[in-house]
């Protein structure tokens, strides 16, 4: 479209993508966090009338992919087939809605991976160098990172990534690891030199400071990548060797992409995929010179590829870039980390056997706004979410009003609108809400949708039609009153059309109307509608615990618990980070008197000397120990706890023990040659 055109319609052409799921595993809820914020938006730009695509694929290729294909005994084309479809259809079934779901092991994707690397190698972008890197001698590969492990070079932990350590945080190379091992074979990798190719990113750096000051991403995130800059670019690795699952290089046998390059090419192979069958203009879209719009959803955790390397990449090759990368946070869970052992590491078709995902879209949109911070998934704010607001409030007009026009006024709505000013400002809103949209300030829109609700709640109450059907001389009333309540509940649903999809065709079909964001600004008056059937079922507590069951997977085959063992009785709390741990002050302390308290029958005064210093600590051991068993021995104690004032006077740290009670008790000793004062880490 040209620009003039463009100017007097005001229709926009925009192309949205959502980062490219892995092929080795399954959609789960955090990759739902970011396919329905996609598609929230998708949806609200089609309703607002603009020419709005979205495409998505299956990220097919690296190391991962073919090592599982291998496991499973097939080969990696065919397990990526299944994998898509898999995808594909859970996306479906929570309603996301793109124009394309493709692969990116597709000729449209090698040909666009071709075209812009022999572009950039035109260039001058591309360069040689000969690296070492570890090399597994029994399966004859190179090993990613994340296929070493070993013991860490910086604290000594076994058993740590190749890249990074969990126990002391440390990074490294995976050279620097001692005792490596491969995780493919179990052989230890030798050093071996291979010939790489390199992207020269240094060279956009101009070009990459401005474009991430241009208001194309988050200001917050601006600021991180600001920290990148200033440890300096490096040139990027771009090439990997056989055996891969991927693109080979032109003109270099057994040398292929890395997946990093040819992932966000997807997203032009899966738009040209579409385009070719659909009859849109491809060049229009990706034109150094295009007026079309084009932005990727992303999680916070590929940043760097969407905002550094992409853009570069595209310039480089002479594409235009994107208009905008909006980033979110990671979803977690009950306030955790998503995890298989707690059942929170909820599957994308395990939600969908309990429960109804039109709950999960309103949630999410409920919760999201247009920063990067986390998004919690709260089990009980869930349900009392979506119970209250859109049964209790919002679906609960409708079937408030509904019967009495069906039963009484010969399912027609009324020719009179009985307050102008209410539906005004419920229509007035129109602009405020899309705003919102907009911005993908979704937890606000809802947040001014429910205010409506709210509204259109009162006008019932206030009218209490069912008082007023049982008197003959305000049937006319009690007519505008129920159509004026339909009225209302057809602007909210318009509103919430974008992340309420079915509700919204449910609406349609009972209405007899289609709601465009233009149908708020009307009223349907002398119009006949539909019986009411239900919506929208409240969420039990009860499913909800199914799927958390459900998820349990590694429960259910890991070794089983001997029911009588205390870990049965009391099974492992939540996990905590390092830094959650590192909280907590240990010390040896020497047990320098031990005696009884007057009048307490379960406790034992200790004195427990630090090495400098002696603290007092009231301990319920007295069923289990005798004072003069105690005094001279060493033990641990918690030496950073609030004192607490007890009965008897202070008790100033905790000793710690083990066992049920009673006699059942048994107090820590460290092994010989621990001192008083040191800590226990
Ligand atoms: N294949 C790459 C993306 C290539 S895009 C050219 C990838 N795949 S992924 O399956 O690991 O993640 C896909 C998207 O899901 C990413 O944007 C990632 O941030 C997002 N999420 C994965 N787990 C997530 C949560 N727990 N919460 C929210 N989003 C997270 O990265
Ligand atoms: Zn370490």
């Amino acid at each position: 479209m040209s620009e003039q055109s463009q100017l007097t319609t005001g229709k926009r052409r925009i192309l949205v993508t959502s980062a490219l799921p892995y092929a080795n595993g399954s959609i789960h809820l955090g990759h739902l966090l970011e396919h329905i914020q996609t598609d929230i938006w998708t949806r609200f730009q089609r309703l607002r009338g603009h020419e709005c695509y979205s495409v998505c694929a299956d990220d097919a290729h690296g190391t991962p992919v073919m090592l599982k294909a291998q496991e499973l005994g097939i080969t990696p084309e065919e397990m990526v087939a299944r994998t898509r479809a898999e995808h594909h259809q859970d996306l479906c079934d929570f309603f996301v809605d793109y124009n394309n779901y493709y692969v990116t092991h597709s000729p449209e994707n090698q040909h666009f991976c071709e075209e812009i690397y022999n572009r950039l190698d035109k260039a001058g972008y591309i360069s040689k160098r000969t690296i070492n890197q570890l090399f597994d001698p029994e399966k004859n590969m190179f090993l990613p990172d994340r296929f070493v492990k070993g013991t860490c070079p910086s604290c000594g932990a076994e058993d740590q990534n190749g890249d990074s350590c969990d126990v002391c945080g440390a990074t490294y190379s995976p050279t620097e690891v001692k005792n490596p091992r491969s995780v493919v074979s179990g052989a230890t990798p030798v050093l071996k030199e291979s010939e790489h190719f390199f992207f020269d990113l240094p060279q956009f750096e101009g070009m990459l400071k401005a474009w991430i000051r241009s208001g194309a991403i988050q200001e917050e995130m601006a600021n991180k990548l600001q920290e990148w800059f200033e440890d300096g670019l490096q040139q990027w690795d771009i090439s990997r060797d056989a055996p891969y699952f991927g693109f080979e290089i032109p003109g270099a046998p057994n040398k292929f992409f890395y997946v990093w390059v040819d992932a966000p090419v997807g997203y032009m192979a899966s738009f040209k995929n579409f385009c070719d069958s659909n009859n849109v203009d491809f060049d229009s879209f990706w034109n150094v010179d295009s007026d079309a719009e084009l932005y990727h959803f992303i999680g916070k955790d590929i940043t760097y590829f969407h905002c550094l390397f992409w853009p570069a990449m595209l310039e480089g090759a002479g594409y235009r870039k994107p208009t905008g990368v909006n980033i979110h946070g990671f979803v977690t869970v009950n306030g955790a980390k998503m995890s298989k052992s707690r059942g929170t590491f909820i599957k994308g078709r395990t939600y969908l056997d309990h429960l109804d995902p039109e709950y999960l879209r309103y949630y999410f949109a409920s919760k999201l706004g247009d920063g990067v911070t986390d998004i919690d998934l709260n089990f009980e704010d869930f349900a009392q979410k979506v119970n209250s607001d859109l049964v209790g409030k919002v679906v609960n007009i409708a079937s408030r009003c509904a019967s009495f026009i069906t039963k009484r006024f010969d399912g027609k709505l009324s020719a009179n609108v009985l307050e102008p000013e209410l539906v005004a400002q419920f229509q007035n809103a129109s602009e405020t809400i899309a705003e919102l949209f907009e911005k993908r300030k979704y937890h606000q829109a809802v947040r001014e949708i429910m205010a409506l609700a709210d509204k259109a709640n009162q006008f019932i109450d206030t009218n209490a039609p069912w008082v007023t059907i049982k008197d003959e001389t305000k049937q006319q009333f009690t007519h505008d009153v129920c159509s004026l309540g339909i009225n209302l509940f057809r602007i909210l649903v318009t509103y919430l059309k974008p992340v309420l999809p079915i509700l919204a065709q449910k609406t349609e079909a009972f209405l007899n109307d289609e709601l465009s964001w233009e149908s708020a600004q009307t009223v349907l008056t002398d119009h006949a509608i539909n019986k009411f059937k239900p919506m929208m079922q409240r969420v039990e507590m009860d499913k909800i615990n199914a799927m958390v069951e459900a998820s349990k997977e590694s429960l259910n085959t890991a070794p089983k618990i001997d029911p009588n063992s205390p870990l049965a009785k009391d099974p492992i709390s939540e996990e905590i980070t390092y830094e959650d741990f590192a909280k907590v002050d240990f010390r040896i302390a020497r047990i320098a008197n031990a005696e009884h308290v007057e009048k307490a029958d379960k406790l034992l005064r200790l004195e427990l000397d630090l090495g400098g210093e002696t603290r007092q600590v009231f301990a319920g051991i007295k069923s289990a120990y005798a004072p003069e068993d105690l005094i001279g021995k060493h033990t641990v104690m918690v030496a950073n706890l609030a004192p607490r004032k007890m009965r008897f006077g202070m008790s100033e740290g905790m000793v710690l023990a083990a066992g049920p009670g009673g006699k059942d008790l048994y107090i820590l000793e460290p092994h010989e040659g621990a001192q008083p004062g040191m800590r226990v880490k």
